[in-house]
């Protein structure tokens, strides 16, 4: 064969040939001529832990398609909400299927009272609203009796537009409760953002009517952030969903790795990052800084991205958009110059070190007016379609319970010593 390898083991002279397959070899052939050695393989950076038809992401050559669909022509040209049917159903969707989508998102973004008031306003006054997100998302599952129903497509289906309807509310209800105002009911005449941008912004009006550019910009946001394949948060919502566990927890499992600062963290640390250079002059001293190994520069690099992440391409554009109305942002000018250093720089070129997602994300968030704790949970919602539609297609390939291994180093056999005896 010539898509092929070949695996001897030295210790027998066996020999097992595995034909190379979408880029993969299948375990299930080689692990017959290898029974008790394992792959040690830590952080998954040689191992496809599935086989997916959502996104196909092209590291080396910057290249980034929801189901083909390139990028670009999606935040060009769809909505997030199209995107969401697209990422779980596969297709785009014909106006006849796109109505009455677009009409259970709208009508299942109301939260029970009880998700409020028991759970979100139980929270510390200055809780971290992605803490209370995650918890509130998992809450959800005691308030759906039948969301361990995850064999049936029409339960199944009932429960991804829950949650994609309810991310916002539930995001905004917690950016609300943090400032120390009321929660503001959805408004199902308003698009997702404009609704999204009502329940954060209104104070007193009787309707609030986003700014339409920005709204759209947002929009652009979340298409941006509806999927990146086997992340780290994907890998946890399919981890978790292959256990059975239902839709909420798993989803509340995959925000949670969401949160952390090597994932979707990284967009706060890129303001903090730039708050702390202050100035131009500051960024040549920074970046030697980095290359001495003191700290990383925030929002460059990617584990798959060894070209410029398309998204960050995209963001930037958005960015000069948004700023059209919002006003500069004055850490622009410190990233443009950052950007314009490392890239000319060997040790980040050398290395393949480009801007991602998250270097142009915040400096946007910031300008419309989010707080930099709500940036995380921004990243959250629009990704709940992508989550789900990894959920749905683990659950139709029927795959087995996640359960690595480990290749136990600590120490052997030994006898229990009583508390007095232990020296
Ligand atoms: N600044 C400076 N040096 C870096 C950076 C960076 N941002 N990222 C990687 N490097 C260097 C490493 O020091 C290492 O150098 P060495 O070979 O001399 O030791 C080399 O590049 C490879 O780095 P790894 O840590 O092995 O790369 P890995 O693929 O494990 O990490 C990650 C990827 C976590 C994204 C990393 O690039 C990083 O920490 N970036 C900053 C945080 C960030 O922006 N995260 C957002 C990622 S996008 C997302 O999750 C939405």
């Amino acid at each position: 064969m010539a898509d092929s390898i070949t695996i001897i083991d030295n210790r027998t002279g066996e020999s097992i040939e595995v034909p190379i397959l979408d880029g993969g070899v299948d375990s299930t052939e080689w692990r017959k001529l290898l029974p008790g050695i394992w792959f040690y393989d830590p952080a998954l950076m040689t191992t496809a832990v599935a086989s997916s038809s959502i996104t196909d992401l092209d590291g080396e050559n910057g290249i980034l398609r929801y189901r083909g669909y390139p990028i670009e022509q999606l935040a060009e040209q769809s909505t997030y909400l199209e995107v969401a049917y697209l990422l779980i159903h596969g297709e785009l969707p014909t106006a006849e299927q796109f109505a009455p989508w677009k009409h259970d998102i709208t009508y299942h973004t109301f939260i029970h009272e009880n998700v409020r008031k028991r759970f979100l306003e139980g929270f510390h006054y200055d809780a971290h609203p992605m803490g209370m997100l995650v918890s509130a998302i998992a809450a959800l599952s005691t308030f759906y009796p039948d969301a361990g129903d995850i064999h049936d497509p029409a339960g199944r289906y009932k429960q991804i537009v829950r949650l994609i309807a309810k991310m916002p509310t539930l995001a905004a209800a917690c950016h609300r409760f943090s400032v120390g105002m009321p929660f503001v009911y959805p408004d199902n005449s308003l698009s997702f953002t404009e609704n999204f941008l009502s329940m954060l912004w209104k104070v007193a009006e009787p309707r609030y009517d986003a700014n339409p550019a920005l709204a759209k910009a947002l929009d652009v946001l979340f298409i941006l952030h509806a999927d990146h394949e086997q992340n780290c948060g994907t890998t946890a919502m399919r981890t978790v969903g292959s256990a059975h566990a239902d839709p909420y927890v798993s989803t509340a499992s995959a925000a949670a790795a969401l949160y952390g600062p090597r994932h979707g963290g990284a967009n706060e640390a890129v303001i903090h990052m730039l708050t702390e250079i202050g100035s131009i002059d500051a960024v040549p001293a920074f970046i030697e800084s980095v290359k001495q190994g003191h700290g990383r520069l925030q929002g460059f690099g990617h584990r798959v991205y060894k070209s410029y992440d398309p998204r960050a391409a995209i963001i930037k554009q958005t960015a000069d958009e948004v700023f059209a109305i919002t006003g500069k942002s004055p850490l622009l000018d410190i990233a443009l110059a950052l950007e314009d250093v490392a890239l000319s720089d060997d040790y980040f070129t050398s290395r393949k070190l480009y801007p991602n997602v998250d270097f142009y994300s915040g400096l946007i968030y910031q300008a419309m007016g989010f707080p930099i704790e709500m940036f995380t949970v921004l990243f959250a919602i629009p990704r709940a379609a992508g989550w789900l539609a990894h959920w749905v297609e683990l659950l139709e390939q029927d795959q087995r319970i996640a359960r690595p291994r480990q290749l136990y180093v600590g120490p052997g056999v030994r006898d229990y010593v009583a508390i007095d005896q232990r020296g």
